[in-house]
């Protein structure tokens, strides 16, 4: 018996693939993106007393109402922006879940949807599942701008939304004050949705920390994603949140209700602990991340590799066609795993149409002693 595949072109992500060799020759895994150090003590306290104390069966849909009161704070705090608690924040399983359940509320079969590579993988198999078209638009190394008058070029009366991601996962790009209101115009000109991954919004290291939640009539026609995976080193618990306005979050919850109804539950008691306890543990989180990029960055100074500019995230580009221009990206993060130990990502298999840039990714969240390990291996080629 044979289906018809919905997303033919899908196979094992090169994450799995990566995370696989590197396991098969015991390397240095800085290719998937989580941290290989524990979590705050106080959190994982939390989550130990919740569950001990009976809260695991099903959290209302929208969330525990005690977390989002305390993420209705906490935006408030960074972007000085109030939501409605009620109305406006949908707690989901990660943001992926998120993710999905937004691209499934704005798209329509038909519809045009504008992404820029190199992209998270997750977005286009959405558009595609929701019966859209992904039009990506191309950002250029070293600096991975974006070129706003490229994207009005490349719209058409289909086009319906527009997916952005600041800080930038690979490429640590971080959107500024004119990148913001130029997205902000063009959503108003065209009247489009907007969706707005912010997943390393607390990791910002050389520049402003901004946000769609800072620029109201953009906001208004928003989905801002967020993740406490990402925020907190907790990314195996899968939690996340959506702020939109009532007639989104409206839509939203049908589609999320329908997915995952709930989010973990106490976990969500965790969090909104620790949110209202140790405010101070997300205030402080751009500074302990900016820490590692220094670490990392110095110690591969005397490599032959070229950094890339790095404004947020927890991840660094590398550009090595100084070391071995022959090899494509994929054969040299092949190379690097099985010869020399350090797993790293193809910035390639993030775009459509594949890259000839010779640059890989590397992640940072990770003990120093690690990056220190790694850095010694990457300066000897
Ligand atoms: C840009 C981006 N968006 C979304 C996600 C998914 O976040 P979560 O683990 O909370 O589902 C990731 C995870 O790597 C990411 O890099």
């Amino acid at each position: 018996m044979s289906i018809v595949s919905k997303l033919p072109a899908v196979g094992t992500t090169i994450f799995s693939q990566m995370s696989q060799l590197a396991a098969e020759h015991h390397a240095i895994n800085l290719s998937q993106g989580f941290p290989d150090f524990a979590a705050n003590p106080f959190l994982l306290q939390r989550l130990a007393k919740h569950s001990a104390e009976g809260l695991n069966q099903y959290a209302p849909m929208p969330g525990v109402p005690m977390l989002r009161s305390q993420i209705a704070a906490l935006t408030a705090r960074c972007y000085q922006r109030q939501v409605c608690a009620d109305s406006e924040i949908t707690v989901t399983s990660g943001a992926t879940e998120a993710l999905f359940v937004a691209i499934q509320m704005l798209v329509q079969p038909g519809d045009e949807v504008l992404l820029f590579d190199p992209a998270y993988d997750s977005y286009a198999p959405a558009i595609q599942l929701a019966g859209g078209t992904p039009v990506h638009v191309r950002l250029q190394a070293p600096d991975y701008q974006v070129d706003w008058s490229l994207v009005s070029a490349v719209m058409t009366p289909r086009t319906r939304l527009i997916i952005v991601n600041s800080p930038h996962n690979p490429t640590g790009m971080v959107f500024s004050q004119s990148d913001w209101l130029a997205l902000q115009q063009l959503v108003l000109t065209h009247q489009l949705y907007c969706i707005s991954d912010e997943v390393y919004e607390h990791m910002v290291f050389d520049a402003a920390q901004l946000s769609a939640h800072c620029f109201a009539a953009l906001a208004a026609r928003t989905v801002v994603v967020s993740s406490f995976g990402k925020t907190f080193h907790v990314t195996g618990w899968k939690l996340g949140y959506a702020i939109a306005p009532p007639s989104l979050t409206a839509e939203f919850r049908k589609i999320h209700q329908y997915v995952t109804f709930a989010s973990f539950t106490p976990a969500q008691y965790a969090i909104a602990d620790m949110l209202q306890q140790q405010p101070e543990q997300v205030a402080e989180l751009g500074q302990f991340y900016q820490q590692k990029r220094d670490f990392f960055a110095a110690a591969l100074a005397t490599s032959r590799f070229t950094l890339l500019p790095c404004a947020g995230t927890y991840f660094q580009l590398l550009d090595y066609r100084a070391i071995a221009a022959e090899m494509t990206d994929v054969q040299f993060c092949q190379w690097l795993t099985t010869e020399h130990k350090v797993a790293a990502i193809p910035l390639s298999v993030f775009y459509q149409q594949g890259s000839a840039d010779r640059i890989i990714r590397l992640c940072f969240a990770k003990e120093q002693h690690t990056l220190a390990q790694a850095a010694e291996i990457l300066c000897q080629l």
